[in-house]
């Protein structure tokens, strides 16, 4: 298989906009966006951090938090000055419940969980949980996005929701979070214009790179290095959504006011049914070929990505890279507050899985493109009975 000329990039671009333009989007109808109770934020971790002080918390009180996460959350949580306690989740990611139970005692105010991919965690019995223990549940929504199970959406249920919308739609930046408090949080000053225009930049380019326009994407790139000359635009002074790294610089900025002539072009309907096609058509492409620890779409699931367990994955991602197929190599690491034999249960996790691009503006031939570079490099690399060892190892 050779390299090949335009990209497929792993979250939307501004390439969609050529394809799936609604103009007149009622985005404030939709949840979470319809929420009395809901501001947006710079980013998810943004959302969190100033959603926190409306749960009423005592100080310095302890929240349980999964011991598989991203590690910016828990940086959040503890910026605002609580202390976090791991759980176990099982081998499909699911809450174990009874070892949360374990670990309560007086200190502990609320429940964390996370929505993997934007699979449903068991929501009614998580409810029930916190109810029983009189615990705030907290609902990180960063990966899920339009999600419901059993028509409930991800995030209506939780005291406290966040969501990282511009993981799912194709904008600079935006968090939003969603609380049951009777106030709503203070807006935030918006973000800073160079932030903005550099991540919408960003996504201009790599829509290019994603449409194969080779031509128009040279010319936009020697264009833009020219306007950023123009504007005197340092990358190093601006801030930007997304990454593993805690930047405290954050915390000050609320959504830029393009966000909402964006959220205009937005199609709820085609982003959920785009997503869940792609998902459906790598996932019958790839079953019984790869390791896939999530083969099947629950009704309501907004997916994010397509998670796959591969033997070696920095060089996999490496390898679908050169055939122009992005991936995310999410959280390879704990957060250093996690105790290690609870880290060493979820490190098959870290270790093996992938996440492909299945998002709204692919077309079915696109996910072929993906498939076939992903059984390429699997059929490169180590054999297929290798790889499904993962899968067993990580829902042992
Ligand atoms: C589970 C989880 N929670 C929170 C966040 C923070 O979201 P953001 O990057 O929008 O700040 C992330 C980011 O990847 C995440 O994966």
């Amino acid at each position: 298989m050779t390299p090949i000329g335009s990209v497929i990039p792993v979250y939307p671009t501004w390439a969609q906009f050529a394809r799936l333009p609604a103009w007149h989007a009622r985005w404030r109808e939709w949840f979470p966006f319809n929420t009395g109770a809901g501001n947006w934020t710079f980013s998810g971790r943004v959302a969190l951090y100033h959603g926190l002080p409306g749960l009423g918390l005592p100080g310095r009180s302890t929240i349980l938090v999964p011991s598989y996460h991203q590690g910016v959350e828990i940086d959040a949580l503890l910026a605002a000055g609580y202390r976090v306690r791991y759980y176990r989740v099982d081998g499909q990611l699911s809450i174990d419940l009874t070892d949360a139970e374990q670990q309560l005692d007086a200190d502990v105010s609320a429940l964390y969980v996370i929505h993997y991919f934007g699979f449903a965690q068991p929501l009614d019995p998580i409810r029930r949980f916190c109810e029983m223990h009189r615990l705030r549940l907290i609902e990180d929504c960063a990966l899920a996005l339009f999600s419901r199970h059993n028509g409930t959406w991800l995030g209506s249920v939780g005291d406290l929701a966040l969501f990282s919308v511009y993981k799912t739609l194709p904008l600079p930046h935006g968090g939003f979070l969603v609380t049951k408090a009777s106030q709503t949080t203070r807006p935030l000053p918006p973000a800073p214009f160079a932030s903005t225009f550099a991540q919408g930049m960003d996504l201009l380019h790599q829509g290019l790179e994603a449409s194969s326009w080779s031509q128009l994407e040279t010319w936009w790139k020697r264009a833009s290095r020219g306007v950023a000359r123009m504007i005197r635009w340092n990358r190093n002074g601006t801030i930007a959504s997304g990454g593993a790294r805690w930047d405290p610089r954050l915390l000050e900025y609320g959504a830029s006011p393009w966000i909402v002539p964006l959220m205009r072009l937005m199609d709820r309907e085609v982003v959920v049914g785009r997503r869940r096609a792609n998902y459906a058509h790598l996932a019958a492409r790839l079953r019984g070929r790869a390791s896939l620890p999530f083969p099947d779409l629950p009704a309501g699931t907004c997916p994010l990505f397509f998670p796959v367990m591969v033997p070696d994955k920095v060089a996999f991602q490496q390898e679908l890279e050169r055939l122009g197929v992005q991936s995310v190599n999410l959280w390879d690491a704990p957060h250093p507050t996690c105790p290690p034999a609870l880290a060493d249960e979820v490190a098959v996790w870290r270790r093996h899985c992938l996440e492909l691009p299945i998002h709204q503006e692919l077309s079915a031939d696109q996910v072929d493109r993906v498939a076939d570079a992903v059984l390429h490099v699997l059929g490169s690399s180590r054999s297929h009975v290798e790889t499904q060892a993962l899968t067993v190892a990580a829902s042992a």
